[in-house]
């Protein structure tokens, strides 16, 4: 009989995924991390076997490419060992008007942020029901609650995050498995720099990786479906409940706006 609980965590080369394996682990997790950039994961795979005794497993794949989930999946079957938690972390934001935006990067945003989610997760919710038990946690965003002008093909991703993991969630309760929707606002993370951006929001807007994940993982341990962390992004995911949409559309579309700017 196996003794740790073991937690794949995708896009874990940073930010809210690197915090997630850095909290697992020191919650006895055994990991298996994946992103693009090996360098990144086996630093963090170092750090963590000799910071907490876990084992870490790291498998690099491109979960934009057509291959890159099965690339991952393959890996894992290799291995042999099973998963009790999936985090589908991977994701990036390309802002800038529609119009504007190159159609690849529309595609990139789509294959990653929704293509490679629902394959991973449509994976293991067979498994974890077949198995009786696990848990999926999906990262949506504060974005994903009302349309997003400037970050429409992102927000609309978003909101298919949230609007799947709610409705597996209520398909799975019955068979012991945990669905979570992670839905933060801002967070520290190379998020913006990635795409040579950086948000000019105030200080007080924005939230800690590790503040996130922290909530993140208690709200999975009390079952919850939904998380939104942190006052300021609960009022505003609830701005669609009070106020007609082509408003809120267009209050978002405003602070977006004036949000970010080049690096
Ligand atoms: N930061 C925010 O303000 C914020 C707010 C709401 C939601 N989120 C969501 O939080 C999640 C984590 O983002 P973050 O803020 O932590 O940003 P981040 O620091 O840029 O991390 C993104 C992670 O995704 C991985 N990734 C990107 N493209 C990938 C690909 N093609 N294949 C495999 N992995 C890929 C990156 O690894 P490699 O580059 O090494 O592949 C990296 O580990 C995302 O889903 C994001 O949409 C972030």
């Amino acid at each position: 009989m196996k003794s740790r609980l073991r937690a794949l965590v995708t896009g874990a080369s940073s930010g809210i995924g690197a915090v997630f394996a850095q909290r697992l682990a020191a919650r006895g997790y055994d990991l298996v991390v994946t992103a693009r950039r090996v360098d990144r994961l086996e630093a963090l795979a170092d750090t963590l076997r000799a910071a907490h005794g876990v084992e870490v497993a790291v498998v690099a794949a491109d979960l934009e490419h057509p291959e890159g989930p099965a690339t991952l999946l393959s890996a894992l079957d290799a291995d042999a060992r099973e998963i009790d938690l999936l985090i589908n972390n991977a994701g990036f934001g390309f802002q800038g008007d529609l119009v504007a935006m190159p159609p690849e990067k529309a595609c990139a945003m789509i294959d990653l942020n929704i293509k490679a989610l629902t394959l991973l997760t449509m994976h293991f919710a067979k498994v974890f029901a077949d198995r009786g038990r696990g848990g999926i946690i999906n990262v949506g965003s504060i974005q994903s609650f009302q349309p997003m002008p400037h970050y429409a093909v992102y927000g609309a991703s978003k909101a298919y995050v949230l609007s799947l993991s709610n409705a597996l969630a209520e398909e799975l309760r019955p068979r012991g498995v945990t669905v979570l929707a992670l839905c933060p606002g801002l967070t520290e993370s190379e998020f913006h720099s990635a795409l040579g951006r950086t948000t000019t929001a105030p200080g007080w807007m924005i939230q800690s990786a590790e503040d996130c994940v922290d909530a993140c993982l208690e709200a999975y341990n009390a079952n919850a479906t939904t998380l939104v962390p942190r006052w300021n992004n609960k009022l505003t995911a609830q701005l669609h409940r009070v106020l007609p949409r082509r408003l809120v559309t267009r209050l978002m579309g405003s602070v977006i706006a004036r949000s970010y700017r080049d690096l």
